[in-house]
């Protein structure tokens, strides 16, 4: 039995719509045949853009998209993706699979994208192997109202009008891929780049810093101390795997019991990396003026057996679904100190959202968690105590009931999962004001999945509920999401 206080009249802030973001990078078949098809494809398109990908993309409210990478923004050139599409410069993509980028896909079409999802762009560049002149350039390229050849050169490329991209991203892991940058060194870089990353008009840049992996408290110490206050947020990246090393990860759609409570536990610590460094944050900046952004986190499995092993295409189950749902309440909950979170990635390319196979798309059990936490962008987050169990298989443990909770409109949002492989469990939710209550629910067996010939995992509605008084009680099915709205 768990039992869940909410307490309306405790908030520590409101939960930042961009908590819900996404990341999608020149890898594998994410931009290229997951996202952009080319105008000329047969496959239903809006210059370009997959019509039944951006309209999924809509219905759960993407926020914020970055792009291009990842360890390719700190190969990309971007002056080799404007121009005509057939004259741009062809490249080989020596992160992903060695195969041919020929930058059809390019800052035009990004921002375009972004348009069409109606989401705010985060554009990450390249520190790695750019110069700052390169990437000064093209900030003034988006957001400079100057008549400058290199405005100029926009105008020429169909747009009079600045972008006026926000989110700017000051390298990509830049202690790996990115430049295998040594903190102090990095943090010197940052100072430097940014410099000539200029606000141009109102278009005023939030400048991010590359972070730490994982649980790098040093580099999180050092950044603050010496660049902190030239910057607006700090990136954090960390991915959820089973097995002992990086070699010998677990697959996506075969796991044993012991897999599955492993990758759970290991997702319920990003609880223990966003507050450790947080603390650091705190402590360099308390009135907590930098936002922490979580830009790439998610399951990482092997890859699907026939696929290219630099594309990273994995299937998705309910088991990824929890490790959604464990990672979003853990963003609610620390609201006040991150701003953005990023999951890697999008479409075809690790847990994704979206799978695609020519013309067909599928919606993965990941996709139903994001629509089920969708009411919490931009809503109050409130108290949200939560009684449970720790459940697992010998030492991988994980709460078994996990949960959050926000206010907006008068309407109260709680959104929890139970995270036991199979085993339901009775919930009491206590509950000031208990009006009109509704939930809507995905559940599944923990390898349940959605495939292309066969799609049953789905948001149902969920009317087992009993109403008295303050209290609302259930009985949450094993390995089962539910969003409950309370009027
Ligand atoms: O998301 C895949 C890769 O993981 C990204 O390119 C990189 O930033 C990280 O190591």
């Amino acid at each position: 039995m768990a039992r869940i206080t909410i307490n309306p009249d405790r908030s520590i802030g409101r939960i930042n719509r961009n908590i819900y973001g996404h990341f999608s990078e020149h890898l594998g078949r994410c931009i290229y045949n997951g996202i952009f098809v080319g105008k000329d494809s047969p496959i239903p398109n809006v210059n370009g853009m997959r019509t039944d990908v951006v309209e999924a993309l809509r219905k759960i409210k993407i926020p914020v998209l970055r792009w291009p990478g990842g360890c390719f923004a700190d190969e990309y050139h971007w002056q080799d993706g404007i121009g005509p599409q057939e004259m741009r410069k062809r490249m080989v993509n020596t992160n992903w699979g060695y195969v041919v980028e020929d930058n059809s896909f390019g800052t035009h079409e990004f921002l375009e994208l972004c348009r069409q999802l109606g989401c705010e762009p985060y554009i990450n560049a390249n520190v790695g192997s750019g110069t700052v002149r390169e990437m000064a350039e093209w900030v003034e390229y988006l957001n400079s109202e100057g008549d400058s050849t290199v405005v100029r050169t926009r105008w020429e490329n169909g747009k009079k009008e600045p972008f006026g991209v926000k989110y700017w991203g000051v390298g990509n892991e830049s202690w790996g891929c990115g430049g295998n940058m040594r903190p102090e060194y990095y943090a010197d870089e940052f100072r430097r780049y940014q410099t000539y990353c200029r606000n141009y008009g109102n278009h005023h840049l939030f400048r991010i810093a590359c972070g730490p992996n994982t649980d790098d408290y040093r580099w999180t110490e050092i950044l603050m101390q010496q660049a902190g206050r030239f910057m607006d947020g700090l990136t954090m990246h960390y991915y959820t795997t089973t097995g002992p090393d990086w070699e010998t990860k677990g697959q996506a759609l075969t796991f044993t019991e012991q897999e599955y409570y492993e990758l759970l536990n290991k997702a319920a610590r990003m609880e223990t990396l966003v507050a450790g460094h947080s603390r650091i944050m705190d402590r360099y900046d308390p009135t907590k003026r930098i936002g922490l952004i979580v830009d790439e986190w998610g399951t990482w499995h092997q890859v699907e057996a026939g696929t290219n092993p630099g594309f990273l295409y994995q299937q998705n189950t309910m088991r990824d679904a929890m490790v959604a749902a464990i990672h979003l309440n853990i963003f609610n909950w620390h609201c006040d100190r991150v701003v953005m979170a990023n999951i890697a990635q999008t479409v075809n390319v690790l847990q994704s959202v979206i799978l695609t196979e020519g013309s067909r798309m599928v919606l993965t059990p990941t996709y139903h968690v994001f629509d089920l936490f969708k009411e919490h962008q931009d809503a109050e987050e409130i108290d949200c105590y939560v009684e449970t169990n720790l459940i697992g298989f010998e030492n991988w443990t994980v709460n078994q009931i996990t949960a959050s909770a926000s206010q907006k409109d008068g309407k109260v949002t709680l959104t929890l999962a139970n995270t036991s492989m199979h085993k339901a469990e009775n919930v009491t939710v206590v509950c000031p004001n208990t009006g009109k209550v509704t939930a809507r629910i995905l559940t599944g067996a923990p390898s349940a999945h959605n495939d292309f010939d066969k799609a049953p995992v789905s948001i149902r509605a969920y009317d087992k509920l009993t109403v008295k008084d303050s209290e609302i009680t259930f009985r949450a099915p094993g390995c089962s999401v539910l969003a409950i709205s309370i009027e």
